[in-house]
């Protein structure tokens, strides 16, 4: 039987990709299909901890006159939404889950705790990060990083809604071509939308590469875990 080429991967999973063709809120069909692939991975071997977005539910301030704080507050608990959404699904899908949360909210699921975390994927079980970094000013982009340089991650694989890192929008351009590998720094000195600047830092700090692939086939998650070609490999290898 092959083999994964990552023992441990920080799965980042973008809140709209969550919703399907629905767009908004949670199509649990579509989050079955998602897990399945994630089940893969598990059974074949690989330590899986998720970061879930929140922009099915929730898209930052409404108006000027919101206070980001508070946005941002209502973006983590989307984000904790999502969490528990996907653990269950994982959960119906036989696998052993646990959900953390940055901020405590016991009565719903665990805190945050790496060495929690840490004894938990030894164990065989998917974390579920919940509540991004819990701060506000980050985004969830920033605690998939933060989240990965914690438990060692080998990688962070951005699962979202475009196929890869192209050099210019491929909706408004037909000459956009995508990019087969990137360095991280390029994310920084060519504005690339892949990563906001904090989340990019941290994975040059802290040289984690990143797979950014889409979920229109979610089987790329197994196949990127396998060490299959899928999306845009971004590192500090140039
Ligand atoms: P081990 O220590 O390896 O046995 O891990 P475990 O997660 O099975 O043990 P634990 O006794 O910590 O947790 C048992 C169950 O309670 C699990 O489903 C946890 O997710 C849940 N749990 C643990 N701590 C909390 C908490 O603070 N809040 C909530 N809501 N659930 C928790």
């Amino acid at each position: 039987m092959a083999q994964p080429k990552y023992k441990r991967i920080l799965l980042k999973l973008s809140g709209e990709a969550l919703a399907g063709e629905k767009k908004t809120g949670l199509d649990i069909p579509t989050v079955t299909t998602i897990c399945k692939s994630v089940k893969k991975c598990i059974d074949a071997g690989v330590q899986v901890g998720i970061v879930v977005g929140g922009g099915n539910f929730w898209r930052g301030r409404t108006s000027e006159n919101m206070d980001r704080v508070t946005a941002d507050h209502i973006g983590m608990l989307a984000t904790t939404m999502n969490a528990l959404a996907v653990g269950d699904v994982l959960k119906e899908l036989g696998c052993d889950v646990r959900v953390q949360s940055a901020i405590a909210m016991n009565a719903i699921c665990e805190p945050y705790i790496r060495e929690k975390a840490m004894r938990h994927f030894e164990k065989g079980r998917v974390v579920i990060f919940g509540c991004g970094t819990g701060n506000p000013f980050f985004s969830t982009d920033s605690a998939a990083s933060l989240r990965a340089a914690e438990i060692n991650a080998e990688i962070v694989l951005k699962a979202t809604m475009v196929d890869g890192v192209y050099d210019k929008d491929p909706l408004k351009f037909d000459d956009a071509v995508k990019y087969e590998t990137l360095r991280h720094k390029d994310i920084l000195v060519n504005g690339l939308r892949v990563l906001d600047g904090t989340a990019a830092a941290m994975c040059i700090e802290n040289n984690i590469p990143l797979i950014v692939f889409d979920l229109h086939r979610p089987d790329n998650i197994y196949d990127a875990v396998m060490g299959e070609k899928v999306g845009t490999l971004v590192s500090n290898q140039s």
